[in-house]
């Protein structure tokens, strides 16, 4: 089996193709990533001389090459992880998401499309993408895969049209398709842009923390590498034409988790309980901030089996003992452009 994956240099994409290239020795991996700011090879370099994995620099809006790839490795499927991914960044630059997350993702159903027409037996294209796409929940609720789509920020926006794509490529064509809706990812190799590792770099440094807002916003947290399995097992097991949401069952206030970090790096750092969360400043919040995100996962749950492997605090202490083990990843990836965007989005 030939798997394209899409954007397999970033943080899930970089786990689930670990997870592919050394679980199935058989498949060929093909990781193909523009590495844009958010993209680094270093993500996979214990990996990258394995016999049946190949790294591919491409551009998913470049229509035409997505069209000659699949003719030169006859893909056999896709598991699209491609996309521009950080609501900040999307709401300064909504376009650049209109232009990956819709049209990128356009090209690439295009090509699978043309290049499967005549045989579309063990075909499969599968879309990864986020809970955002649901909106905001109330105090209480959990989405659930037929919850109606209402998002609220232009990533969500771009990931729910892509969502629609994905559907009407099955419906109007017979692409065979699944999708997966996943709750907030944590864990080794996150960008320094999102919550925790954005979070655990200041504290480090002893830099202030900017919660937005009153901090009482809530995500439901789930360790990437029990993502990157229910990926596989959604791979392998999954039904054509299906949703499945994939969470933590894990909710947590942002300033409780705030908290949390700041409880472990005191004591990873020997510093006197409290001293980093003396660091926690309030700033503006995020325009059209979602309230509250929680994942109802029975489906995935009780269809395949799936469940989370570790609980939020031992997840939570892994990701802080891989990011204090490799201080050189966090100075290459946040060196450069990153402190322009720093300096943009926090000064
Ligand atoms: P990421 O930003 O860490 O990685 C995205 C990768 O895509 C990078 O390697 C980047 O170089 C590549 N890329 C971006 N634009 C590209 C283009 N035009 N052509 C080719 N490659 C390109 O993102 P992530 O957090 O790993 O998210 C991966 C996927 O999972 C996304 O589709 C995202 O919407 C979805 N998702 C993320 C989360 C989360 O919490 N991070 C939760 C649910 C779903
Ligand atoms: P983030 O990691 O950007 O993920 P998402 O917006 O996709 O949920 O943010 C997680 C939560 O943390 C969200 O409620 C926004 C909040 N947040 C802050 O309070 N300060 C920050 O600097 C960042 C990046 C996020």
């Amino acid at each position: 089996m030939k798997i394209l994956i899409t954007g397999g240099a970033g943080f899930i994409g970089s786990h689930v193709v670990r997870l592919f290239v050394t679980k199935y020795p058989e498949y060929q991996i093909y990781n193909l990533d523009e590495l844009t700011y958010a993209g680094n090879l270093e993500n996979v370099k214990d990996i990258e001389h394995s016999s049946n994995y190949t790294f591919l620099k491409a551009d998913i809006n470049d229509a035409e090459k997505m069209v000659n790839l699949f003719k030169k490795y006859n893909f056999d499927k896709v598991i699209h992880l491609a996309a521009e991914s950080h609501v900040d960044r999307s709401i300064t630059d909504p376009l650049a998401f209109v232009r990956t997350n819709v049209i990128g993702t356009i090209n690439l159903l295009n090509a699978a499309k043309d290049h499967w027409k005549d045989d579309l037996e063990n075909k499969l294209f599968y879309h990864i993408s986020t809970d955002e796409v649901y909106g905001t929940l109330g105090e209480t609720g959990l989405f659930t895969e037929t919850t109606a789509y209402d998002p609220n920020s232009p990533y969500s926006a771009s990931k729910a049209s892509s969502d629609h794509f994905v559907r009407a490529y099955g419906e109007t064509y017979g692409l065979p398709f699944i999708i997966s809706n996943c709750s907030n990812n944590y864990g080794p190799n996150q960008f320094p842009e999102k919550l925790i590792p954005l979070f655990f770099n200041n504290i480090i440094s002893n830099k202030a923390l900017p919660v937005y807002g009153d901090g009482k916003y809530t995500r439901d947290w789930l360790y990437v590498i029990d993502h990157a399995h229910a990926i596989d097992l959604v791979f392998h097991k999954g039904e054509n034409k299906s949703t499945y949401n994939i969470g933590g069952f894990n909710e947590w206030q942002n300033l409780d988790l705030i908290k949390l970090l700041c409880e472990i790096m005191d004591k990873r750092l020997g510093r006197a309980k409290g001293e980093s969360a003396k660091l926690i400043t309030y700033v503006k919040d995020r325009p059209g901030h979602d309230k509250r995100y929680a994942i109802d996962a029975t489906k995935i749950n009780t269809e395949l089996g799936w469940k989370p492997s570790v609980t939020f605090e031992e997840g939570l202490e892994k990701t802080v003992d891989w990011y204090l083990e490799n201080p050189e990843w966090l100075k290459n990836v946040t060196s450069g452009k990153y402190q322009e965007y720093y300096d943009k989005q926090y000064v």
